[in-house]
């Protein structure tokens, strides 16, 4: 089984982020945690699990003390010893103390960086702390940094800069994002340009290419590691399996049930914690097997599809159709998407929707 925690506080508030985030507030934290440990006791069944994701928001703006009381709490699983536990960070909070608390209670973690730009780190109103962040990978083995694309003007020049940055501190994960703007953020309330498609596809291989000279593996369509180092959390996602979601905001797929928090403080903190639940039909339990399986890169697996549905996976029209296409290919294990095609993957996965 594998857990989402979601903790929702961040110390500032970037240009583009349309996530479930707040303010950090004292008060609120010491409730929230409180309201969070009830509703995991709520809704855990003790079942064993193998990865635990704390994502945010930002977590690591917590103080030493507030994350003492998280990680107690996190107690309740049934962890072992290979469990894999990510905790979401940002460089400015990564003193030597902190670093010292989570090399205790954590084993994998992941760095919020985006760009080494000092400009574009303004316009997305983001810090950097260049020391903190080669001192938590001298201390973890276990690094993803995420890195963000796709800046109006932005040049293949800047983003051959970031990337070259990003390799010389050489982590184990590397997760890119192409800037989206979202309605209802400064960026896109300033009327900030989106960068222009073929731009974006130039930046997509660059990366690909980049990455892949320096000893990285695509495994996921933005995500890149080290031989053995994928996410193991995020393909439980992509593989389509349960997951519990627990914190403001967050989604959990449980026994055939799909469910999303409340994103309203005042509504958690009351313990009214499901704002939805949706049971998935077999119908739509196939169709997310292909929106999020074949976002791997080796895709999905016909043994394991036939295992799962009583059903060969080439009898599904659309898929038959997109091989005859070559916009899937296939080999002896797995369907996949044409290397050629991921750029336009999301078009291609708009075919399993209703399909
Ligand atoms: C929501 S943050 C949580 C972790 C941490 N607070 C941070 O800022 O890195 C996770 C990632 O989502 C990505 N993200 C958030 N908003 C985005 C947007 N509008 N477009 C693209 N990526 C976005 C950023 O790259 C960020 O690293
Ligand atoms: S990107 Fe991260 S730090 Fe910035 S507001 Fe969103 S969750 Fe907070």
């Amino acid at each position: 089984m594998s857990i989402y925690i979601h903790i929702p506080f961040c110390s500032s508030i970037c240009s583009y982020c349309d996530f479930c985030k707040l303010l950090k507030n004292k008060k609120w934290i010491e409730e929230y945690l409180i309201v969070l440990e009830k509703e995991i006791k709520e809704n855990y069944k003790g079942e064993k699990v193998n990865t635990i994701y704390i994502g945010g928001g930002t977590p690591s703006t917590l103080s030493n003390k507030e994350l003492e009381k998280l990680f107690n709490i996190l107690k309740i699983f049934k962890t072992e010893k290979n469990t894999e536990i990510t905790f979401e960070t940002n460089t400015e909070d990564l003193t030597k103390e902190k670093i010292n608390l989570l090399k205790k209670n954590i084993n994998r973690l992941s760095i919020g960086v985006q760009t080494f730009n000092k400009k574009k780190l303004e316009k997305l109103n983001r810090k950097l702390d260049i020391n903190n962040l080669k001192n938590a990978l001298k201390n973890f083995d276990n690094v993803n940094i995420d890195l963000m694309y796709g800046f109006h003007n932005q040049t293949l020049e800047s983003l051959k800069e970031d990337l070259k940055k990003i390799i010389s501190l050489n982590p184990k994960h590397i997760s890119t994002y192409c800037l989206i703007l979202e309605p209802h953020t400064k960026l896109y309330i300033k009327k900030y340009k989106p960068l222009d498609d073929d731009k974006e596809r130039q930046m997509y291989d660059l990366i690909i290419k980049t990455l892949k000279e320096n000893g990285y593996i695509q495994y996921e369509l933005s995500n890149f590691s080290k031989k053995n180092y994928e996410s193991k959390h995020n393909i439980t996602y992509w593989n389509n399996e349960s997951y519990y979601g627990f914190g403001l905001g967050a989604s959990g797929y449980i026994d055939g049930i799909r469910y999303e928090n409340t994103r309203n403080l005042n509504e958690y903190l009351k313990g009214n914690f499901v704002l939805n639940k949706h049971i998935v039909t077999k119908k739509e339990k196939i169709e997310n097997e292909f929106i999020v399986g074949l976002r791997k890169i080796e895709g999905i697996s016909k043994a394991k599809f036939y295992k799962k549905y009583q059903k060969n996976i080439k009898e599904i029209k659309v898929v038959n159709k997109m091989l005859n296409e070559k916009l899937l290919l296939e080999d002896e294990i797995n369907i996949f998407i044409n290397p050629r095609y991921l750029y336009t993957s999301n078009e291609i996965l708009l075919n399993f929707i209703e399909m």
